[in-house]
Parts: structure tokens; sequence; C-alpha cells
């Protein structure tokens, strides 16, 4: 079976306010030249992802596609719910998948939900957004049998969910049960897909029992290879990691990098050719972007993120 995967397209909206690229150095920036600078981003992101799907349907045919998360930027960090066009960005991305494979499936990221972090607005996932998407998508965790191997997709959001939020907690709640009851229902290998590398630690009690039929653990989330590079050599020399859930799954990790050129120069995705002996094959589908946007250094972009507030005056 071949799965093509996609993650971090972050298709943006074109309101240069949104809050979905880079708030606080943008936010510091006379009007015209934050105008100027967004539209650069945002016309990067969206040329990035034309050319990948295009290169994505030349590449096929594909059984199933799988977007590993980060399907739009959202809109104010709360999700794509709270933005026509955010919406309508989420929907055409569902449109051009299903033009490419028949089965369509998404573990949505934490900018399709809404999140918090250290550069934020201290906005958190909503309801609002989880609904499109389960309207937009189905359920944000899935299983299917690729031939012998059960891929199970994940909701990272959902796992690591630290809010009060009944609606978000029942979410939660039902996702755990359901990787229990679909891992024991099985003795079949399986491979783990999810937004963020970093869900299983959160999932430790319903994955453990289950680790030695683990074959592939995929995500997106990083970006950047360089990242995945990094902690893959990490995981080799930490003895420590024998016991441990999350670095179990880091061992057997396959990272597909984003689409958008946002922290590294984007323009990538990922193909796996599946059978019940687990991945195969593993080709990268890169295409050269035209040009480097600013973001596509790691360090300008962490420099954007914690950069102090403006004061307001
Ligand atoms: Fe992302």
């Amino acid at each position: 079976m071949r799965i093509a995967c996609i993650s971090d397209t972050h298709l943006t909206v074109t309101d240069p306010n949104s809050k979905s690229l880079f708030p606080r150095h943008l936010d510091s920036l006379p009007e015209e030249k934050r105008s100027a600078l967004y539209e650069e981003l945002r016309s990067g992101i969206e040329l990035a992802y034309i050319r990948t799907m295009e290169s994505l349907r030349n590449s096929g045919p594909w059984d199933a596609i799988i977007h590993l998360g980060d399907i739009t930027g959202g809109y104010g960090e709360s999700g794509c719910a709270h933005h026509e066009e955010a919406r309508k960005l989420t929907l055409r991305c569902r449109s051009d998948m299903q033009r490419i494979a028949p089965r369509v499936f998404a573990c949505v990221g934490n900018h399709d939900l809404g999140y918090g972090h250290i550069g934020s607005l201290e906005a958190d996932v909503t309801t609002a957004s989880v609904e499109f998407c389960e309207q937009t998508f189905g359920p944000l965790f899935w299983s299917f049998d690729a031939g012998g191997i059960l891929c199970i997709g994940i909701c990272s959001s959902f796992a690591d969910y630290k809010g009060k939020d009944p609606t978000l907690l029942k979410r939660a709640h039902e996702q755990k049960v359901f990787i229990a009851d679909t891992l024991a229902s099985t003795k079949d290998p399986w491979i783990l897909f999810s937004h963020s590398p970093w869900s299983a630690k959160f999932l430790a009690r319903e994955i453990t029992p289950h680790l030695t039929r683990l074959k592939q653990m995929i995500s997106g989330d990083l970006h950047d290879p360089k990242k995945a590079w990094v902690i893959k050599s990490a995981r080799r020399v930490l003895p420590i990691a024998q016991s441990n859930v999350l670095f179990h799954c880091l061992r057997n990790w396959t990272f597909c990098p984003s689409t958008a050129p946002l922290w590294w120069q984007g323009y990538q995705c990922l193909g796996l050719s599946v059978n019940a002996f687990g991945v195969a094959e593993e080709v990268i589908h890169g295409v050269l972007p035209m040009k480097n946007l600013p973001t596509a250094s790691f360090m300008r972009c962490t420099w954007w993120c914690v950069k102090p507030k403006p004061k307001q005056s």
C-alpha cells in the first residue's frame, strides 16, 4: 500500500493581523513593512503548497494520503474555525488531498485546533476548531488496515491536553480508550501517525503493552529535517532510553518535513510503501524552492518567536 504523507502546509489567510505568522515580530513592524513581509511569507507558503501537491499528483497512484497537521496557520492562534478564510483553506486542502488519493486522513496539529506557547497569545485548543476539523475530516483519531499492518492516527492536541474544557477532556479520554481497544483487538504490527513526535509519552499506559509490535512512528511538527536529525542522533547515545515509551517510539521514527518554508526551506513531503513487514520504502519527494524566504533561517525564526512584545503606547 502506498501512502503519501504531508505535514505543516500552514496555508495562511491574507489578513496581516491574523497572528498566524510570528506575531511578536510582525506586530513590532510599521504597518507597510508588516503587510509586505506577511504577504511575502504567505505567498511563499502558498507556492510551496501548490508545487508539492503537484509533485504528489505526479508521483501517484497513492492508496491513501495522510496530513500530519498544521494544515493552515489558523487565526489568532485559536485554530482554523475562527475565520472564514481559514475554514476555506482547510476545506481546500481536503479537496486537494481527495484528488491525490481515494482515502484521506488527518492528524490535525496545534495550529489547526488552537495553542499556547512561549511566544504566543496564550490561546488554547477551542471546541469550535475541534468540531470544524471533525466535520471536515471525520474522527480526529482513526485506524485502518494496510495489508496486515495496523495504521493508527492520533490527535496530539488531545494527547497532551491540560485544560479543563469538558468537551475536550471527553475527547482526550475517548482517544485513550480508542487506542487501548484498537491495539488490543489485533496481534498485527502497527504504525503510529501523529502531528507531534512527543505524543507517545502522554499515552504510555495505552501504548506500552503493545510496544514490541510497533514498527514505526511517523510525525511532523518540527518542520526542519535538521532538528529531526539531532533527535535521531541523540537517541542512539541515550542508554536510559531502553525502557521509555517515548524513546522506544523515537528509535522507530520517520519524520515528515514541512511543506511550508517556515523554519527551513520547506517544499517537501514523504511517501511510504507499507506492507505486513513494516515501512518497506521511504521516499522524500523534494521540489527545490524558487528562492529562500527569510523564514528559511532557524535562528531568525527563533528570534521572531521569542523577541519581546512591542510596548503599547
Ligand atoms: Fe507547523
